[in-house]
């Protein structure tokens, strides 16, 4: 499966999310243009807005309103994006500086409140209540999530169930608001929109999981990130979750102290339990279920090649490398 066909299925749509992603990008203040476009237009892969548009597509939308709200999304997700590499302290994002790298915290705090506001004003002119709810709901469950995984720093006792708490807030609820929309879009019956919506939330769960896998797997020029800065934040994700559980007392030692200290020891330490333990093979199992519980839910859709694309995606979240 490649997301290459998903893409090409998707290309046109795709081509108008970002027309209006252009549009509502600008402000008469050229800092906002700068920092804006600059992370932008420094790619990314658009997953949660394709999600809008496959998921409307999915049933039979034919209106024009799922391109106004997929750039919803990616703007909120920017945005959340923006926040999050200040708060992580992150220097590469996209395979380029981050934004706080180049503009300082301050410009990327800021300018990611402007494109939130920006995303509440389209929001605004879809003047849909059902939509504007799923998205005020998202958006909060997203800033309740990035500050639940900050009482969680340098805590090395943070269960697996409160780590899942924090991902599906964080990431999968965004994921979920995205498969929702679509499917409000499409008139989709409650129970077909309550399917497509836990179809995203497990979805988020893999991709993320996913995530946390790659910063100790991942090549950086493939993910475009720096690996290692969550354990340099001392963020407890499932492979260090589950090393200090299964290993040694020492092994569990070394995990702890990496945690407490926000990284400080070193990095390979750290790699070295995790491959010992299977920690990366556990949450790669975790995310595989994940993504299998997706395809589950959207099993009884009608066959179509949007269909077939929410499929592939829920494999390429798990097996993706970048
Ligand atoms: C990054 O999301 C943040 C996470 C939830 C892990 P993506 O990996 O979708 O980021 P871009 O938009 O493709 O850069
Ligand atoms: C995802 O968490 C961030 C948000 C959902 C805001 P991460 O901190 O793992 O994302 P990356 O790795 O920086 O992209
Ligand atoms: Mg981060
Ligand atoms: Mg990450």
């Amino acid at each position: 499966m490649s997301i290459e066909r998903i893409r090409s299925l998707i290309a046109p749509d795709m081509g108008r999310v970002d027309t209006v992603i252009r549009e509502k990008l600008h402000s008469e203040v050229v800092l906002i243009r700068q920092v804006s476009e600059y992370i932008i237009n420094s790619g990314g892969k658009r997953l949660r807005p394709a999600l809008v548009i496959l998921s409307a597509g999915a049933f039979g939308y034919t209106g024009q309103y799922h391109y106004n709200l997929a750039a919803i999304v990616e703007f909120i997700h920017t945005a959340t994006l923006l926040h999050d590499d200040v708060v992580d302290a992150s220097e590469l994002r996209r395979s380029k500086a981050t934004a706080n790298a180049l503009f300082g915290n301050a410009a990327s705090v800021l300018v990611g409140d402007f494109l939130y506001s920006r995303a509440f004003q389209m929001m605004v002119e879809v003047d849909n209540m059902r939509v504007m709810r799923v998205l005020a709901d998202a958006t909060n469950t997203i800033a309740e999530g990035e500050v639940l995984q900050l009482l969680n720093v340098r805590d090395p006792d943070v269960d697996e169930e409160n780590y899942l708490r924090v991902i599906r807030y964080k990431t999968a609820k965004l994921f979920e608001a995205a498969t929702r929309l679509g499917a409000i879009l499409g008139n989709a019956s409650p129970a077909e929109e309550e399917a497509m919506a836990v179809y995203g939330m497990h979805l988020g769960t893999a991709f993320q999981l996913t995530d946390d896998m790659l910063d100790y797997s991942g090549d950086y020029q493939e993910t475009g990130k720096n690996l290692g800065d969550d354990l340099a934040e001392g963020k407890p994700t499932l492979p260090l979750i589950y090393a200090m559980k299964t290993g040694s007392g020492a092994q569990a030692q070394i995990i702890r102290s990496a945690i407490e200290r926000g990284g400080e020891g070193g990095f390979q330490p750290v790699l070295e339990v995790i491959q010992q333990t299977g920690a990366l093979d556990y949450a790669r199992q975790r995310a595989q279920a994940e993504s299998e519980t997706a395809s589950n839910m959207i099993s009884s859709l009608p066959d179509s090649d949007y269909k077939q694309c929410l499929l592939d995606l829920s494999t390429f979240a798990v097996a993706r490398n970048h």
